[in-house]
């Protein structure tokens, strides 16, 4: 062989061998080995800036670190390329390796993106509307280089770490299943979800007055970079809590006011009836006269009862029940009018108002209606009810009666006496 051509086939040699071994030398590094194919991933990070190298003016920029975007909003995420771009596509990808997701390139369809200069060689900025919390991650602009087995990575922009704040929802309080009369205490539960960051505060309040109450709880919600939330406390019910207002107030750094979620205290609370029944007229009872039992059904909540009147234990039909009356504090008030003849065989007889609330126990109260016989007319005084309203308990009543028989009798003794001297 000529020395020419072994001269020759030597430097042949020798340009293969350093084509294959990249960290022979750095210089070589950006323009032998990053444009191999093999090995794209660890070749970039061992020579960083690398397309700068293969073409001294072209240089890939994304100069945002960090973009904190509300939930629902558009999400912008720039970069831009300077000097002369070497033929290949430019990408948004969303996650490195792997996992990675293309966000936008030229060729295909991405209803949710759109370009911030469309058909621009050198703004690469894209808009991602309507950005949901599962959007959250590191999204990088790629630009590729063309060659014949396919496209490699040329640069890469710094990646943008994006998270998506998202409100959490409105809260809703929910309550016991069942209703509870005042001195009791019951369970309230609050919740909200679907926010991001995880930091959230709640606080509790009876109308204006703030209660204690544990921290939240906070779990992963049902969707991806979500959080959902749930806050217990305990109330005591009092009387007056009808037009009170249980309150659960969110704050969380996306919201700019507070979010409350409301429950009224009246949708827990029962209050139930006193029951009374007064006759009118309540002595003496004449036969045949006409009396009225009146059973007045006091301070209840809510305002449903159902009135029924007995007699000697047997439920009558007539009645007249009035409508129910709102106080000013929310309870409710009324009033059923039975009217009597009190004929001689009603002598006796006991009249029972029943009252049955919110499917609780019956609340009675009853009167003995009392006829005075013909001869004693005008003289006994018979009438009495159970409940305090009984003339017969009043020592005035007492007092008078005993002075006058007192007196009475002290005339007839007297006269008695005189008769007798
Ligand atoms: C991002 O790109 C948009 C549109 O090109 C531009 O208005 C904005 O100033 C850029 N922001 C940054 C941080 O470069
Ligand atoms: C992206 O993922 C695909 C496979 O899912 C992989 O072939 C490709 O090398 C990845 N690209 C980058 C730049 O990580
Ligand atoms: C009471 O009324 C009944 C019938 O209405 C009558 O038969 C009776 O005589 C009356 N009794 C008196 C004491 O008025
Ligand atoms: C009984 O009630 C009726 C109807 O409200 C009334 O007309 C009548 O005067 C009342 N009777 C007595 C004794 O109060
Ligand atoms: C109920 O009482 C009212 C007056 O208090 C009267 O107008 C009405 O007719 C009565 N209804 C019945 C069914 O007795
Ligand atoms: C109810 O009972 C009393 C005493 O048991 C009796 O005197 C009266 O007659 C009874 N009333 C009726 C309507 O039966
Ligand atoms: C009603 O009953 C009482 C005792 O229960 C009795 O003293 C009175 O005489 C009776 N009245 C009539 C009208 O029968």
């Amino acid at each position: 062989m000529a020395p020419v051509t072994q001269a020759l086939l030597f430097a042949f040699l020798m340009l293969l061998l350093l084509r294959r071994a990249p960290g022979l030398g750095v210089w070589q590094c950006p323009v032998l080995c990053c444009s191999s194919r093999d090995q794209p991933q660890t070749l970039l990070s061992l020579c960083p800036g690398v397309g700068a190298q293969v073409d001294p003016g072209f240089q890939l920029r994304q100069p945002q670190d960090k973009v904190s975007v509300a939930a629902g909003e558009t999400l912008t995420l720039n970069c831009t390329m300077s000097g002369v771009s070497p033929p290949g596509p430019v990408k948004w990808l969303k996650g490195w390796g792997s996992r990675n997701v293309t966000v936008y390139d030229l060729t295909g369809s991405f209803p949710r993106v759109t370009r911030a200069v469309d058909g621009s060689n050198t703004d690469f900025t894209i808009h991602i509307r309507d950005v949901q919390p599962e959007d959250s991650g590191t999204y990088y602009c790629v630009k590729f280089s063309k060659s014949l087995s396919g496209d490699g990575v040329l640069q890469r922009g710094s990646g943008t770490e994006v998270s998506v704040q998202a409100k959490p929802s409105a809260p809703v309080v929910s309550g016991p299943d069942r209703r509870a009369g005042p001195g009791q205490s019951l369970p309230f539960t609050c919740t909200s979800g679907g926010f991001f960051p995880k930091d959230i505060s709640v606080k509790w309040l009876k109308d204006k007055a703030l209660i204690t109450s544990q921290p939240p709880q906070i779990n992963p919600g049902q969707m991806k970079f979500s959080f959902d939330m749930s806050s217990t406390v305990t109330v005591t019910l009092q009387e007056g809590d009808i037009r009170s207002q249980l309150i659960c107030r969110v704050q969380h750094p996306t919201l700019e006011d507070p979010l409350d979620g409301t429950y009224p205290l009246s949708r827990a609370l029962r209050v139930s009836p006193r029951v009374q029944v007064v006759m009118d007229p309540s002595s003496p009872v004449k036969v045949n006269q006409t009396v009225n039992f009146t059973c007045h059904v006091k301070r209840f909540y809510p305002g449903d009862v159902t009135v029924t009147w007995l007699e000697n234990g047997t439920e009558l039909k007539v009645q007249n029940v009035s409508r129910a009356v709102e106080t000013p504090q929310g309870l409710f008030e009324l009033r059923s009018l039975l009217e009597v003849q009190a004929t001689e065989e009603k002598n006796g007889s006991v009249f029972t108002c029943r009252v049955v609330h919110d499917a609780q126990d019956p609340v009675t109260s009853m009167a003995t209606l009392q006829i005075v016989p013909l001869s004693k007319e005008g003289q006994g005084d018979w009438s009495q009810t159970d409940n305090g309203v009984n003339l017969l308990a009043s020592p005035v009543l007492w007092l008078g009666i005993l002075l006058e028989k007192g007196l009475l009798g002290g005339l007839l003794i007297f006269l008695f006496k005189r008769g007798r001297a």
